[in-house]
């Protein structure tokens, strides 16, 4: 039980929409449900019970693999950026992961491992596209495919790679689609390419297995929000000051700005203490009794500053105010702050209690 009015509200059923959504558009591929960063900060175990039908979740480590595990779930589980320590290759066995290898150095650990363990890992291979962050490179697999070759026993090999601009770049994202179709022609096993905005813009990318994320939790991968998408986190809280200033007063931290007339300023109980983004500028959008208003001045610890002179007359002290998320894409804010979606879900703070809901 938390006291201040700021809370997460996580829609559960949009999750589950949001499945079906993706389903829709990769209607013959496998879905891996990307669920790491604790769900995008929705929450990794309660976003992993809500999309269990999903084929499979992607995460970033170990410790997000063995939670899911400890909490019972027996999906496929696929560590995006594989192992970051050789030790632990033995929790890989016991917890029966399959591991993304991007690098020689992660391909050295596999070989060190006894043939009749090696017989319970299943290996991705990431090839680097164009992104040239992880992967090997085309000249690369020459080498890499000798050396996989001697690993006789592996259990499966799978070969994935990722768009670095798949929501802005349609030729870039066509040249990587190429460049893996060119690099993969003849090997076996399962292909994996598209995350969201290439589920919904490129088909011809879904292969066998898609890997969708923000599309999951009601955000667009392209648009700010795609049609039948429902945002699954709203942020929310309340006013607890309201205060007419006259032409001339400022507000908040450093006087950033000042009003040109008489207005109505109401105090929003959140700031950067909850993962409100400092950098709102003012004209941040911000949602109060069914309209958009402007944040004003610069964002605090734990408030916010709102221009609502509009609805001088529909405001009162505990007026419910929305952040983002249902009525106010988190993408429009995100703009605002210099920044995107992915970065304030994923950053809203420990002290925010977070409330299942079910909207229908
Ligand atoms: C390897 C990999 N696949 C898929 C995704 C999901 O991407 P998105 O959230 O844009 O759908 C990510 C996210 O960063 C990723 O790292």
């Amino acid at each position: 039980m938390t006291y201040r009015p700021t809370r997460v509200e996580i829609d559960l059923s949009a999750l589950l929409q949001n499945l079906t959504q993706v389903k829709a558009f990769a209607p013959k591929s496998k879905i891996l449900a990307i669920i790491k960063a604790n769900g995008y900060g929705h929450g990794i175990i309660r976003v992993a019970s809500q999309l269990s039908s999903a084929d499979g979740f992607g995460v970033a480590s170990i410790d997000e693999a063995i939670l899911l595990r400890q909490n019972g779930f027996l999906h496929k589980i696929i560590l995006l950026e594989g192992l970051f320590g050789e030790q632990e290759l033995e929790l890989v066995i016991q917890h029966r992961l399959e591991v993304v290898v991007h690098s020689f150095y992660q391909l050295e650990w596999l070989e060190s491992v006894s043939s009749s363990k090696i017989s319970q890992i299943t290996v991705w291979i990431k090839i680097d596209t164009g992104m040239h962050r992880l992967g090997f490179l085309g000249e690369e697999l020459v080498e890499l495919k000798a050396r996989i070759a001697k690993l006789k026993n592996l259990a499966n090999i799978n070969w994935l790679s990722h768009f670095s601009s798949a929501d802005s770049s349609v030729d870039f994202t066509q040249q990587q689609i190429k460049k893996f179709a060119e690099l993969t022609a003849r090997v076996t096993g399962e292909k994996s390419l598209a995350n969201s905005a290439a589920i919904e813009r490129f088909a011809e990318s879904h292969l066998d297995w898609v890997r969708p994320g923000i599309m999951l939790y009601g955000v667009g991968g392209h648009k700010q929000s795609v049609p039948n998408f429902k945002p699954v986190m709203t942020f929310c809280s309340q006013i607890i000051s309201l205060k007419w200033l006259e032409r001339g007063d400022s507000v908040g931290y450093d006087n950033t700005w000042s009003a040109d007339k008489k207005t109505l300023i109401a105090i929003v109980a959140v700031g950067y203490g909850d993962g409100y983004p400092r950098h709102a500028e003012t004209g941040t959008p911000v949602f109060i009794s069914g309209q958009i208003l402007p944040l004003v001045g610069r964002v605090s610890m734990d408030m916010i500053n709102v221009d609502v002179t509009l609805i001088a007359d529909k405001v009162f002290i505990g007026s419910e105010v929305i952040l983002w998320g249902k009525n106010l894409p988190v993408a429009k804010v995100a703009k605002f702050a210099s920044t995107i979606s992915y970065e304030l879900l994923c950053g809203i703070t420990e002290r925010v209690p977070k409330i299942e809901v079910k909207d229908d």
